[in-house]
């Protein structure tokens, strides 16, 4: 059988099939749906220090090649996280990565610090990412210097994994994860959401209340497969692939590509048994193509001579 447990910087996976932040609420959403101790981690949904409504519907709209959402980070504040939420996916059999968002890099800190004494928690992936909000979305990870400097103050709170959610919307992602690295993340999950809009042309009226917004699931997969490619030649630190993966073939090809992990998000709208599918299947290839462990296939990729 194949082996299929995979590292993401200090932390063991026993597969590299994720769910990506925000497409499966806090987990009790999906129980009867899915199981989620088939997963190789959770992503929770974006945790801030305060609760917040998030942005006014519509704030989400289906596209033939996806979907675009601006829900504002809409999300209960880590104090009823830790109460009502944590319980749950702390009983889990499998790793928790709980994302956290942030207007400023204090409430990064302050977020963590809620955090750091709950036992079962084993990393933080710091959405720098988010395009739907004014303060601490993509400022974050526009500019390299801004990243180095908002996670070196981060880490400096915890020995806990940490992982920078990275946006696309950037000329050259490699500066702004070489930049993260350099701050001191053990990870960068790439791609978060391409800024995208659209319009009802019986009202015209853009479809999002808030207007442009993110646009995420299969037809974004050839922008985050570039992204990851960018990066896992230009920069020494493991990556985790995020972005229209709906199968195993997206799954094998950012594996292939160089990520030791990836995400499943959009799919999860569509078939949130998705995910578990996909473990099974990429054990199946794996045996079919005589893999035995799953670095034979990370980073394999093989160039045209
Ligand atoms: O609007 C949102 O909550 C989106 C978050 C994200 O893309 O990180």
């Amino acid at each position: 059988m194949a082996d299929l447990t995979t590292t993401i910087g200090p932390l063991q996976l026993k597969n590299p099939v994720l769910v990506a932040s925000g497409t499966f609420g806090y987990g009790q959403e999906v129980v009867g749906l899915m199981d989620l101790n088939r997963l190789g981690a959770v992503v929770t949904k974006s945790v801030s220090l305060e609760p917040r409504p998030g942005n006014p519907p519509p704030r989400i709209c289906e596209l033939p090649g996806g979907m675009l959402n601006s829900i504002g980070l809409a999300n209960v504040g880590v104090e009823a996280f830790v109460e009502q939420k944590l319980p749950f996916l702390a009983a889990l059999d499998t790793k928790l990565i709980v994302n956290i968002a942030g207007r400023t890099p204090d409430d990064y800190v302050a977020v963590i610090h809620h955090l750091e004494d709950q036992p079962n928690i084993d990393g933080y992936e710091l959405n720098f990412s988010c395009p739907n909000v004014k303060k601490g979305g993509l400022e974050f990870s526009q500019d390299p210097t801004t990243t180095a400097g908002v996670v070196n103050v981060i880490r400096k709170q915890t020995q806990r994994p940490l992982i920078a959610k990275l946006t696309p919307n950037v000329t050259r992602i490699r500066e702004i994860a070489q930049a993260a690295a350099d701050g001191g993340v053990d990870a960068v999950s790439l791609i978060n959401t391409l800024v995208g809009f659209a319009v009802d042309v019986e009202t015209r009226r853009p479809r999002i209340h808030a207007g442009a917004a993110g646009y995420s699931g299969p037809a974004i997969k050839p922008v985050a497969l570039a992204k990851v490619l960018e990066v896992a030649e230009h920069v020494d630190i493991p990556i985790i692939g995020i972005g229209g993966i709906c199968n195993v073939t997206d799954a094998l090809e950012f594996l292939i590509t160089g990520a030791c992990a990836i995400q499943v998000g959009t799919a999860n709208f569509i078939d949130p048994g998705s995910a578990p599918r996909i473990v099974d299947e990429l054990e199946q290839y794996m045996n079919a193509h005589k893999l035995a462990a799953l670095p034979e296939l990370i980073g394999s990729l093989k160039k045209w001579s």
